[in-house]
């Protein structure tokens, strides 16, 4: 970057607001070709002190006029930048009315922040700083006021017109124009503010609160579209009523409305009362979405709809405060989906994320506590970290107070801050308050970044029939923190006896909690001692996952068979089986490298054999346990990760599974297949889950011919889980010509369907068997691909060079060349998309060389640019600090 450097802002200057804003009034006119935007804003200072200047944030807009208390202020008075307008402290009485009247270009805006169009209708995303696109303004979230929103708009072009709150009115205007105002009572942040306008239809339903306020609920889609709505607004329902049971909250207005747009950044915006989604993360119907995307809906629908609590009515500070919502929302959806499915799987799945994707994140250049102190840019912020590590760490907190003393402190915590803009010490202080629990030590989880390490070692006495297990922790130094302070750890273990039992849980030592298991690490170094165990036992460590940590104890494989077969935690009987799975493939890869034959470890294969001999009481978790761990999973394992080896190791294990288990894998499929009506429901789910994962490995034999198999299946399913399981399975099978020939048909059966076509990009962008980035761009070239629509980016691109590992760190670096220029290219148009995609090139120093080395070249070529974005120089300068 040639131009002046972006510069970081910090934590430690945080100055309350010198102005508050009572009441917010705008008036949008919105034309093709321009919308011309009027803000009457009536406020205050708040200090008492007149000497400061006005200072507002606005970016990319043409300034028409600004004035206070009716006075035209002249431009001698205000000084303009790109990012801000500042009005001299000499013409800013102590209260006033602001009205400023600016000009915006939706129809240019193709970073889709801000007021922007999206096939055709308008809509906003004002998250983090999109606000400032649109008016002149004090675009911080301890910034709270009161809005009235007049849109006014082509009837017949956009004859829905919607913003927060009420409907207040609604007028036919001359030329063919109509408007509507809409009043939104509760007081919010501008970041939640939400205006959607076009050609759409909704479907209705009804909700009844627990204090029997009757709450009108609707979808608002594109016309092609109403035939998909019904299972969001299933899960809507769903949602709000487990918040009323769960946390005892009731939402707030009579009214709630969610759009579905195709165009956006993210999965999807929790604007009061007006949600606003991808349509990927809405739109469904059996027939046209998946297993996977049913439950994809749910998961975020709820979120959504818990923000109205959990981001809304307690809103965060500042953007340093991200995950006071953000992972506190993501532990109570996740608990929502556990209560609704299944809760082994749904921790299984939780877990499988965070250990690949978010640890590797904080093992990488962008490490960051989930209580950042700096950032460039806060859109490169929204992160797995916290998000998904920030939903660990409330998670913990549940568990050191139970259940009871948790809700209690969330209880105090809305209570006591409902319509404030907080801190995540307001958070945890109410859980402090509320339980009489010292989370002192705790905080640390908020201010460290990185994983800790926890090295265990045991010793069994038996003349003294004690087991003592020494739990060390360590945490690799950060960008932040140099030396770390040790980390209050609830550490749920069991002991298991030679018959698979548990002891119970004897020690001396105050800090183990004997009935739930929990030792409560503290010291960089402690020796717990267990009394009356007979017999050398089994640890089970870590159950539940019960911290975000990484486990070190060196597992024998007969202990790891014995705990897949007898483990009371269910987390860790599966757990058990991917330690297994991952310690023989790493071993293999060695091999690999080393050139060695390849022979497959018997202990494995007799696990798989056995998991495969009767249909287990969860079908969901069997299908669990055959998954080997993916590559992704395998690369986190190692510092210097082969990825090539961790392939072809992989792929033999997988390969020798599938050539010497066909027969049962394909007895397990029989006892799946399901002729009744396709439905979303957990039980239903499991069952095609386990059937299809063994028509994955049943394409894979060479040993029999099974295709015929997948190819009835991809013609006969009445469901699209089915299909393209089937679709998926010949892609990635050596049956080349039929899987040509499938794909060519289900193209043409479901080009009419955006999201369809979707799935279909992103299947033949993570295919085994794709020859490079040619074959990528040929993707790229086809008619479906729009590099302005995010979805077609994530399709693509990010599952190539996120999901297809074996492709993307090819050997010359052409992948990662590849990827360079598409983040070059992206980047005029989408900063948050493009910053996104740079984030399987930051990993570069964990690969081995040559493959290192060539990522890092990708990142510099990008480096050299000028005129990067804030999104892509930060991502880029961090990730080349050596
Ligand atoms: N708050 C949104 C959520 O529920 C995140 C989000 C949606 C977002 N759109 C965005 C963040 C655009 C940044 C930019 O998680
Ligand atoms: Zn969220």
């Amino acid at each position: 970057m040639k131009n002046a450097e972006p510069k970081a802002i910090y934590l430690k200057d945080y100055q309350a607001p010198a102005f508050e804003i009572e009441s917010t009034y705008l008036n949008f006119d919105l034309y093709d070709d321009y919308t011309l935007v009027t803000s009457i804003l009536k406020m205050r200072r708040t200090t008492g002190l007149d000497a400061e200047n006005l200072f507002l944030n606005g970016q990319d807009l043409e300034l028409r006029s600004v004035s206070i208390n009716d006075e035209v202020i002249s431009g001698e008075y205000y000084e303009l930048t790109d990012e801000s307008l500042s009005i001299a402290a000499s013409v800013v009485p102590s209260e006033f009315t602001l009205s400023i009247q600016t000009k915006i270009k939706p129809q240019e805006n193709t970073a889709l922040e801000g007021l922007y169009k999206s096939s055709g209708m308008f809509c906003t995303q004002c998250e983090a700083e999109g606000f400032r696109r649109i008016t002149y303004f004090l675009d911080r979230p301890d910034v709270m006021s009161v809005y009235e929103v007049r849109i006014t708009a082509d009837k017949k072009a956009y004859p829905v017109l919607l913003s927060n709150g009420n409907l207040i009115d609604a007028q036919d205007l001359e030329g063919g124009r109509h408007s509507t105002t809409w009043q939104d009572p509760h007081k919010k942040p501008c970041y939640l503010f939400a205006l959607v306008a076009g050609d759409l239809k909704h479907i209705e339903d009804t909700f009844t609160t627990m204090s029997g306020e009757n709450v009108t609920l609707r979808i608002f889609v594109e016309p092609q579209n109403i035939d998909k709505c019904d299972f969001a607004m299933g899960a809507l329902k769903r949602s709000m009523k487990w918040d009323e049971e769960v946390y005892g909250r009731e939402y707030d207005l009579n009214i709630f409305n969610i759009v579905a747009v195709d165009a956006f950044n993210m999965g999807a915006m929790e604007n009061k009362s007006l949600n606003i989604f991808n349509s990927s993360c809405v739109l469904a119907n059996p027939k046209t979405a998946t297993d996977a995307t049913f439950q994809r809906i749910e998961s975020i629908v709820a979120h959504e709809y818990f923000h109205n609590w959990s981001g809304n009515r307690v809103t965060c500070r500042d953007w340093f405060q991200l995950s006071l919502k953000e992972g506190f929302t993501v532990f109570r959806d996740s608990e929502y989906s556990a209560d609704i499915g299944s809760r082994t799987v749904k921790r299984i799945e939780d877990v499988s994320l965070l250990r690949t994707a978010q640890f590797a994140e904080d093992a990488g250049p962008m490490s960051h506590p989930i209580l950042p102190a700096s950032f460039i840019e806060i859109s490169n912020f929204y992160t797995l970290t916290i998000y998904e590590k920030g939903a660990e760490v409330v998670r913990m907190i549940h568990n050191i107070l139970g259940a009871q003393d948790f809700r209690k402190g969330s209880d105090l915590y809305f209570a006591r801050h409902d319509g404030q803009a907080v801190t995540t010490e307001h958070f945890v202080k109410a859980m402090e308050d509320a339980s009489g629990k010292d989370l002192t030590q705790f905080r640390n989880w908020y201010h460290q970044a990185g994983t800790p390490e926890i090295f265990i070692t045991d010793h069994y006495d038996e003349s003294a029939k004690s087991y003592a297990l020494t739990i060390k922790q360590t945490c690799r130094e950060t960008p932040e923190t140099k030396e770390k302070k040790p980390y209050h750890i609830p550490f749920e273990l069991g002991l298991l006896n030679d018959k698979g039992d548990d002891y119970p849980l004897i020690c001396k030592n105050s800090k183990v909690n004997s009935e739930t298991g929990v030792v409560n690490v503290t010291k960089f170094e402690e020796t717990f001692v267990f009394e009356n165990i007979d017999t050398k036992p089994v640890p089970s460590l870590l159950r539940g996952f019960s911290a975000p940590v990484r486990v070190r104890y060196a597992y024998e494989a007969e202990q790891l068979q014995f705990l897949m077969a007898n483990d009371s935690d269910g987390f860790n009987r599966w757990d058990a089986g991917q330690t297994l799975a991952t310690n023989v493939i790493l071993s293999l890869s060695q091999d690999v490298l080393a050139g060695r034959e390849l022979v497959l470890d018997e202990g494995l294969f007799n696990v798989y054999q056995s998991l495969l001999s009767t249909l287990m009481s969860d079908l969901a978790m069997q299908a669990q346990m055959l998954s080997l761990p993916s590559l992704a999973y395998l690369i986190e394992q190692q510092d210097q990760a082969q990825v090539h080896a961790l392939y072809t190791a992989r792929s033999f294990v997988k390969q020798t599974l599938a050539d010497r288990l066909h027969d049962s894998f394909s007895n397990v499929y029989q006892q799946c297949l399901d002729s009744r009506e396709y439905e979303p429901s957990p039980d239903a789910i499991a069952k095609r889950t386990l059937k299809n994962l063994c028509l994955q490995y049943m394409t894979q034999t060479h040993n029999h011919d099974y295709s015929g198999i997948a190819q009835q299946q991809f013609d006969q399913a009445n469901n699209m889980t089915d299909q393209f399981s089937a679709l998926g399975a010949l892609v990635n099978s050596h049956h080349q010509s039929l899987a040509q020939t499938a794909l060519q048909r289900f193209y043409e059966q479901w080009q009419h369907d955006v999201l369809v076509v979707n799935m279909w990009l992103s299947l033949q962008a993570s295919s085994d068997h794709i020859e490079g980035v040619a074959a990528v761009n040929e993707l790229l070239n086809h008619d479906a691909f729009d590099i302005k629509n995010p979805n077609k980016v994530r399709a693509v691109v990010s599952v190539f060079a996120a999901q297809n590992l074996r492709h993307f760190h090819g050997a010359d670096g052409s992948g990662y060349n590849w990827l360079a220029d598409r983040i070059i290219e992206l980047d005029a148009l989408n900063p948050q998309i493009a910053s996104r995609l740079t984030g399987p090139l930051t990993k570069w120093k964990r690969i081995a060389p040559p493959n290192g080395p060539l990522m890092m070249q990708a990142l510099e070529k990008i480096a050299a640019r000028s005129n990067l974005s804030k999104d892509v120089y930060e991502v880029v300068t961090k990730s080349l600090v050596s």
